[in-house]
């Protein structure tokens, strides 16, 4: 399984310190052997080795250069970062990222090899519309993206579901992670709403391979018992 912690605009350097010091004694107490990512923000990264991957929430596809208040490929390597999430609905609908944007985001991280978590979903009105019209919507977040990259994590989080409480049900997850399944080889999380008490159901379900937390992420010890969960299905 792979787990995810996005920490969004939350954390300061020394809460991120606290944060990973419980995860990383969790990780080598229990041997966990899962994939565990923790993007926090830019602002408390550390140049230390950890046993966990550490990512960012967005780059500039480009190494340096003249983009006001971006953060480009020179500055995440002085820092060894190789993972980072592309295509959040946060960066699509609040920061107003476009397709064209987020595939040159994609093939630049990509050329650089860097691990790519690469989110899509759909807003609450287009799910309405039914099956089609949702795979479609989904569809076209792929424009651009290439799905035979070896380093893709794809993770599909419709937009109704982050942050809101409302989970997507195990039916509606397993349809779209089925539908995805026959296209894209990479591993598919779900995000949405992950928290202690649906994970363990959520990553026990079939073409799904993990989680991306936002919210519930923010503990530690939620986040540790999410792990925990993880290694019971193996
Ligand atoms: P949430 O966020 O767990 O708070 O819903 C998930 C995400 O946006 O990655």
């Amino acid at each position: 399984m792979i787990l995810c912690a996005n920490f969004k605009a939350n954390k300061t350097r020394q809460e991120t310190r606290a944060y990973m010091a419980v995860v990383e004694s969790f990780v080598s107490a229990n041997a966990i052997e899962d994939t565990i990512m923790v993007f926090p923000p830019f602002t408390a990264l550390e140049h230390i080795s950890r046993n966990v991957l550490i990512g960012v929430q967005n780059g500039y596809p480009a190494a340096n250069g003249a983009f006001t208040g971006e953060i480009t490929l020179e500055q995440l390597e002085e820092f060894e970062i190789k993972t980072i999430l592309i295509g959040h609905s946060e960066r699509r609908h609040i920061l107003g990222e476009t397709q064209e944007q987020i595939a040159a985001k994609f093939r630049f991280f990509a050329q650089q090899g860097f691990a790519i978590v690469y989110c899509v979903g759909e807003p609450l009105e287009v799910r309405e519309y039914g099956y089609d019209v949702l795979m479609e919507y989904i569809n076209a977040q792929f424009v651009g993206i290439d799905l035979n990259y070896p380093d893709l994590i794809v993770a599909y989080e419709p937009v109704w579901a982050i942050g809101t409480g409302l989970t997507a049900s195990n039916r509606e997850i397993e349809e779209v992670h089925n539908a995805l399944r026959q296209t894209i080889s990479a591993p598919l999380l779900y995000g949405g709403s992950v928290k202690v008490d649906n994970a363990g159901d959520i990553m026990a379900l079939a073409n799904v391979d993990g989680v991306l937390v936002g919210s519930a992420s923010l503990s530690a010890n939620d986040f540790c018992t999410m792990i925990a969960q993880a290694t019971e299905l193996q």
